[in-house]
């Protein structure tokens, strides 16, 4: 019989590449997509056109608890990965009380359609949760991996916490197949256009052209452990496929700094990042995260996971995949960046 997945947050960077890993399984995918006033699906475009589409959308929202049981009654999926939140940092610090409605609360109310559907149903439905190394937020060790403490340092990081220990909460009281998979940074050339990494390969390319002459950025001494979105919707699987649910941290163990992505990125375009980089307190988050570097032992032994791509492979891919789009929107004539004073 073939296999029903339902992803919330399937329009956004994992949702896209976790759709493409199952459509190619043999699943029938299901993806969440809120109404807006736009399409808001380039990422899956090439997924839903067509005579053949191989994703179905349905609307709903996170924050619409009898929308999500009755899609869940509807397509009674074998695996629901919940990867739909507000999921930028800087912006949880202007919109709490609305992330903490949608990433934490949001999970919850997934939780409760699962838990009503369970009861009348004989196979066991999967759950994923995306928790995020956001969680560890003011570490208390180095690496960080599943037996870390959290210290949340944003509304989003505390919004996840919670919508983590609602889905252990839930495996150990109902009996529900529930994991989380504590992601630590990953990105592409499909990362929203806010988030660092991509904000600064998208800038290098138009100043590359001559589209752009600077790139505002807050604190480049932050360090992260960046991996590759392709790399780590494989993991999200791999533990659904496990006959017990758990909890994951899934990281590359390598630690860079925001600094580092900016001269490499440069370089790749010979190019300087000191003559265009300038920062901008602006860019300054109320609390910082100085540091994350995960430890994805678990992982690498239980599920046999290892990332593929390498730091300066994924900076090439991003910083090439932008040069195309710049060159492209030149060749057009127009400038579609609307966002270059967005606070974020
Ligand atoms: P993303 O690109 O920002 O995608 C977020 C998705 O959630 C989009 O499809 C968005 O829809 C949807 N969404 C937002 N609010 C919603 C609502 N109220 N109801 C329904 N859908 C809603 O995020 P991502 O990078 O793919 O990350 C996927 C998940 O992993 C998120 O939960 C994120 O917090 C978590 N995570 C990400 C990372 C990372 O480094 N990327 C690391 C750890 C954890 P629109 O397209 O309409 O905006
Ligand atoms: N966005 C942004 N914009 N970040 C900047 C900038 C800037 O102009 N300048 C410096 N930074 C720094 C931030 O202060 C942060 O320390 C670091 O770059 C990374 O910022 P983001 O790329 O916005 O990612 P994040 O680490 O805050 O959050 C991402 O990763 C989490 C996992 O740890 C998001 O994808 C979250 O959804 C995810 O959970």
């Amino acid at each position: 019989m073939q296999r029903r997945a339902l992803i919330t947050g399937v329009t956004g960077q994992d949702g896209s590449y976790l759709a493409e890993l199952l459509v190619s399984k043999g699943y029938a995918v299901h993806g969440l997509r809120r109404r807006s006033s736009t399409f808001g699906t380039e990422r899956i475009e090439h997924l839903i056109r067509g005579n053949d589409p191989c994703v179905e959308l349905h609307y709903g929202d996170l924050s619409d608890a009898s929308g999500l049981a009755r899609l869940i009654r509807q397509i009674r999926p074998h695996e629901v990965y919940n990867l739909a939140a507000q999921s930028h940092v800087r912006v949880s610090f202007d919109q709490p009380a609305y992330t903490a409605d949608v990433t934490a609360v949001g999970t919850l109310r997934i939780l409760e359609a699962l838990r009503d559907v369970q009861d009348d149903t004989s196979e066991q439905i999967r759950f994923y949760q995306a928790s995020s190394s956001e969680m560890y937020g003011k570490v208390v060790e180095t690496p960080q991996k599943e037996t870390t403490p959290f210290y949340p340092r944003s509304p989003y990081g505390v919004a996840k916490v919670y919508g983590h220990w609602i889905t252990v909460n839930y495996r150990e009281s109902y009996d529900l197949h529930a994991s989380c998979g504590i992601l630590f940074n990953h990105e592409s050339p499909r990362r929203g256009e806010t988030f660092v990494t991509r904000k600064i390969t998208r800038a290098a390319a138009r100043i590359k052209l001559g589209m752009q002459e600077k790139l505002h950025l807050g604190n480049l001494d932050a360090k992260r452990d960046w991996g590759f979105a392709g790399d780590y919707v494989e993991a999200m699987w791999l533990m659904l496929q496990q006959p017990q649910a758990d909890d994951y941290v899934v990281a590359t163990n390598e630690l860079h700094t925001v600094r580092e992505f900016c001269e490499l990125t440069f370089s790749r375009l010979g190019l300087d990042y000191l003559d265009f980089v300038e920062v901008d307190p602006r860019y300054f988050r109320p609390a910082e995260v100085d540091l994350l570097l995960g430890d994805a032992t678990k992982a690498r032994t239980t599920l046999d996971w290892t990332p593929r791509v390498s730091f300066q492979e994924l900076v090439e891919m991003m910083v090439d995949g932008d040069l195309e789009l710049a060159r492209r929107e030149r060749n057009a004539g127009g400038d579609t960046i609307s966002q270059h004073r967005m606070v974020a």
